[in-house]
């Protein structure tokens, strides 16, 4: 005997919001076996009623934009919430979880903010907090981490979480576009927003890896402990320079554990572009599609690859939460909460490991390359490599080094700005993957 519909009060119902309901219509009887119980949307919270939204398989009386007084309705077990921004979203959500209802969303941006009040409320109320699609859209990432992983120890999360941001360096890489040329064809395409500050200058990105770092150790980790750079300032030349050293940039994001010498463990987050090495198996990651290499002490490397937004495939994953969720409450359960019992540190920037690719220009006279390389000593930062080539009486040097403190990198740089022989550094981009 199938059981009582499972409730559903969807708010929002824009790109990732539509496509539920159109999926949720669209394979009622496969979900109604897989739960047990069919699945029924009773409210649809929006921000303006009389918006055209197509021909949605909807009654349209369910619309309000009461999105408190729908949640509070005794006749809502679950709320998926795909509207998005910092508030009210935590209002409704924290109210929702308080009242013991299952939560879903979407919204990177809240979680990577004040995730921790969400999973206080959802320990609160005995609820279930559920948001796969809030990294890496359709690909099945959060799971992995917070449940199949759970039995091993994850030393380092490295991602391209960012499409919109993909598809601009993957273009200026294939075509040898400047950063705007890239900008202006992934607006035209539909990838960039009229606004792509949130994914240019790693803001989403960033969310991303604050979600990803506090599953991957055990730790809260917010917006705010990201170390982050966008991509607005890679030019050209640098995914040249980048080609001719057999590898491609990226915009990283970068969540690693670290152990100092005492034994004392710490984690450090970053977001930011930098060369990897074409063999690196994100380097052929194109187009707008994420992809997560994770890498754990038992299992070893693994990568997780697909789409990482649009409705669809976004609407995929809400949905893939939806019927867990409502498989834990036709149970009488809820998934264990946030797991933060690790309380790592967090390291700042300037202690994270990475290497330097350097381009300059330079003086071209006797003694001047030691001059340079002798700031790369009074800062012990190693040199790998060097090439030059001379125009004239200047000089361009590409200096890429082994592995240093970052503070220690940045030092040397600032350093060489002030030398009266450099008469300008052109690029300084990390390079990763390679060690
Ligand atoms: P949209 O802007 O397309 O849709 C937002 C929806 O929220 C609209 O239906 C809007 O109403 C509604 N809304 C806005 N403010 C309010 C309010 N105060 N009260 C009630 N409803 C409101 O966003 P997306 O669908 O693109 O994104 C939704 C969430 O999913 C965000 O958190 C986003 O970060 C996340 N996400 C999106 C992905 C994507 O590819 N788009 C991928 C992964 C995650 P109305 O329709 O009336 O304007
Ligand atoms: N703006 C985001 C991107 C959407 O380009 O990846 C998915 O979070």
């Amino acid at each position: 005997m199938t059981k009582p519909a499972v409730r559903v009060a969807l708010l929002g119902c824009g790109t990732v919001g539509a496509e539920v309901v159109r999926l949720l219509h669209d394979q009622a009887e496969d979900l109604t076996a897989r739960i047990g119980a069919p699945l029924e949307i009773v409210g649809i919270a929006v921000r303006r009623i009389g918006r055209d939204r197509g021909d949605l398989p909807v009654d349209p009386s369910i619309f309000t934009t009461d999105a408190l007084g729908l949640i509070k309705r005794d006749d809502v077990d679950v709320v998926i919430e795909v509207v998005g921004g910092i508030e009210p979203a935590r209002t409704w959500l924290v109210e929702a979880l308080r009242a013991g209802k299952s939560v879903v969303t979407a919204n990177k941006a809240l979680l990577a903010e004040d995730g921790g009040a969400l999973h206080d409320a959802a320990a609160e109320g005995g609820a279930d907090l559920y948001y796969e699609a809030a990294v890496a859209g359709a690909i099945p990432l959060l799971r992995p981490l917070r449940e199949s992983l759970h039995g091993d120890r994850i030393n380092r999360v490295t991602g391209i979480v960012n499409g919109t941001t993909n598809f601009i360096l993957s273009s200026m890489d294939s075509s040898g576009a400047g950063f705007a040329e890239a900008l202006e064809e992934a607006t035209a395409l539909g990838y960039a927003e009229a606004d792509p500050t949130a994914d240019v200058e790693g803001f989403d990105a960033g969310a991303k890896a604050a979600i990803l770092a506090s599953l991957a150790f055990h730790t809260r980790v917010t917006a705010a402990d990201v170390y982050r750079e966008g991509i607005t300032e890679v030019t050209a030349a640098d995914v040249a320079s980048a080609r001719d050293m057999g590898s491609t940039i990226k915009l990283l994001c970068i969540a690693a554990r670290t152990v100092d010498a005492d034994g004392a463990e710490s984690v450090s987050v970053r977001v930011h572009p930098a060369m990897i090495p074409r063999s690196h198996p994100l380097a052929s990651v194109g187009d707008a599609y994420n992809a997560v290499f994770v890498e754990a002490e038992a299992a070893g490397q693994l990568m997780f690859y697909g789409r990482g937004a649009g409705g669809t495939p976004t609407a995929s994953a809400v949905l893939g939460d939806v019927v867990a969720v409502s498989r834990n409450r036709l149970a009488g359960t809820w998934a264990p909460s946030e797991s933060a019992y690790a309380k790592l540190a967090i390291r700042p920037m300037g202690d994270a490991i990475t290497r330097y690719h350097v381009s300059l220009d330079v003086a071209d006279r006797a003694g001047v390359l030691s001059q340079v390389a002798g700031v790369f000593a009074k800062h012990d930062v190693s040199i790998a490599t060097v090439r030059q080539a001379g125009h004239g009486d200047e000089a361009s040097l590409v200096i890429v080094t082994h592995t240093a403190r970052d503070a220690a990198l940045a030092a040397t740089v600032d350093e060489l700005r002030h030398l009266d022989i450099v008469r300008s550094i052109a690029s300084v981009l990390r390079v990763e993957g390679d060690d």
